[in-house]
Formats: C-alpha cells, sequence, structure tokens
C-alpha cells in the first residue's frame, strides 16, 4: 500500500483527485465517474448530491474499497490503494442489508466477532451502540419485525459499532416517510457530533443536505462533474434567511423543479 503514514489532524481524511470511474461491460465501457476532485475534513459531514446516475453511488463505492479507480487518486487517511476495511463502513438505502437470521443484537455484533472481538465483548460493544440508536427494546427481535426506520437504526448502530473513521451513507433514509426520515436526520447529527465519525452521505434531497451537511458537493448530470462546493455548516435553520438564499442557489444548480430531485430512485 502506498502510504505518507498518517494524515494529521488539520491534513483532509479524504482526498478525491481527478477520480475516473468505469464499468467494462459486456461490449461497452460505461464511464460513471468522469472527472470528479473535492476534499473532505477529518470530521466534517460531507453531502454529496446531484442527479439519478451521475455516479454517487459508483464513488462511494469507491471510497469503500469495493471499486478501483481508472484514472485519479482516492486517498483516505494517507492511504491510496484502498480495500474494504472498518475504518470505512457503509450503509445504504435498501432495508435489506441486515440479515435476515439474526436478531438486532445478533446483526450488530456479527461484524464485530468478524474483526477479532470475543463473543462477551461483541455483545457488551453491539448493546452500547443499540442503547445509542434507541433500540434497546428491541434487541432480540428479527428484522421482520422491524419498520423500516427500526431497520436502518439497526444498520447504522451496526456500522457505528466498527468504530469507523468515516461513515458512508447511500440514501439511508431514501426510502423511509417524511417523519421518520426527520427524526434519524436529527438522530444521526447528534451521534456524528457526540462520536465526531465523519460522514460521506449521498442524496438527492436538498433539505437533507442542508439539514445534515458541514458541506454540500454538487454534481452535474453525467458524465460527472463537480458542479459547486457549499458551505452550509453555520447555518441557524430554514429561519435564517441565507438558509433560503443556499436553497435556491442549490435549484438553480441542480434544476431542480422541486425538493427532490429525481423521485426515489437509487
Ligand atoms: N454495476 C454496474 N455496471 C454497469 N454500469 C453501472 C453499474 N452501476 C452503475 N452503473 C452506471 O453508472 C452510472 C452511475 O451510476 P450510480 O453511481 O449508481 O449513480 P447515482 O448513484 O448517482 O444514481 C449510471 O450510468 C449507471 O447506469
Ligand atoms: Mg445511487
Amino acid at each position: 500500500m502506498d502510504s505518507d503514514q498518517g494524515a494529521g489532524e488539520d491534513k483532509p481524511l479524504l482526498q478525491v483527485e481527478h477520480v475516473k470511474i468505469c464499468y467494462q461491460l459486456q461490449h461497452q465501457v460505461v464511464t460513471a465517474v468522469s472527472d470528479v476532485s473535492f476534499e473532505m475534513g477529518r470530521h466534517e459531514r460531507l453531502m454529496l448530491i446531484g442527479p439519478s446516475g451521475c455516479g454517487k453511488s459508483t464513488l462511494l463505492k469507491a471510497v469503500a474499497g469495493f471499486l478501483y479507480p481508472e484514472a485519479g487518486t482516492i486517498r483516505f487517511d494517507g492511504r491510496t490503494n484502498l480495500t474494504p476495511g472498518p475504518d470505512r463502513a457503509v450503509v445504504f438505502q435498501e432495508f435489506d442489508q441486515l440479515f435476515t437470521w439474526r436478531t438486532v443484537l445478533g446483526n450488530v455484533a456479527y461484524p464485530l466477532r468478524v474483526i477479532g472481538y470475543s463473543r462477551q465483548e461483541a455483545v457488551e460493544r453491539a448493546r452500547d451502540f443499540i442503547d445509542m440508536i434507541g433500540l434497546a427494546e428491541a434487541a432480540n427481535r428479527y428484522p421482520h419485525q422491524l419498520s423500516g426506520g427500526m431497520k436502518q437504526r439497526v444498520a447504522i448502530a451496526r456500522a457505528l459499532a466498527l468504530k469507523p473513521v468515516m461513515l458512508l451513507m447511500d440514501e439511508p433514509f431514501g426510502s423511509l416517510d417524511a417523519i421518520t426520515r426527520a427524526r434519524l436526520q436529527r438522530e444521526l447529527k447528534r451521534i456524528a457530533d457526540e462520536t465526531k465519525v465523519a460522514v460521506l452521505f449521498v442524496t438527492h434531497s436538498i433539505q437533507e443536505a442542508m439539514t445534515l451537511g458541514d458541506r454540500i458537493v454538487v454534481f452535474g448530470p453525467p458524465p460527472s462533474q463537480v458542479l459547486a462546493v457549499v458551505d452550509v455548516r453555520d447555518l441557524k435553520g430554514p429561519e435564517d434567511p441565507r438558509y433560503i438564499e443556499l436553497q435556491s442557489n442549490l435549484h438553480k444548480l441542480l434544476g431542480a423543479g422541486d425538493e427532490e430531485l429525481h423521485g426515489v430512485e437509487g
């Protein structure tokens, strides 16, 4: 692994430099990400927003280490040539990302066993994170006995229990009703503040990006490029006059007619 050893507190945690990512289909190469660059701070919540198909999920998967860039560099914590690891835990949109045959406790404890915790340590730590996400009462239930919002909480607890440096979230609240979604946004914000975990979060909701983010990276239509990076960390909420201004700028950049850019498509 190529490495400058340990990015310090003041260095960016993530540097994406001129990254291009392609998929090889049978007779065709699809360029999913053409030339994307941005940086992310050590405890930052960075939102990626853009129209469907612009390569957000592809980019997230490359940061997770599931895909490799065709060109350019992704540097995480001083390292390139990334492979998947518990320092970058992933939460997806789909409710079926849980192990259906394990309880809530089992779902959160299992990955901890895999990375070497004893049974007792894994269960204790799993319980702490299940408490943190407000699911203590449901610890012994199976996924089919949970609502969509509860399933996403389990997925978040499972990711956080790994004590990742960065949480990678791909539209994790995209299939939830508006009320549950708003509640989980508030909780994620609280937990990210408490744990100092960095959050790289894909969304196509302008509201979600503005509520959760420190900064928002705005992608254009494919072939993807970064249109703008917008700082929203000091906004006081929708009553803040700057909120309206930034919101309307984001709408213009994205050419969005309404709050959600493209229905529920992932
Ligand atoms: N496994 C795959 N094989 C081939 N093409 C893919 C694959 N995954 C995504 N793509 C294509 O790459 C582009 C970007 O997709 P994606 O990263 O899912 O976009 P987004 O998450 O922004 O909606 C799209 O054109 C999509 O069809
Ligand atoms: Mg996607």
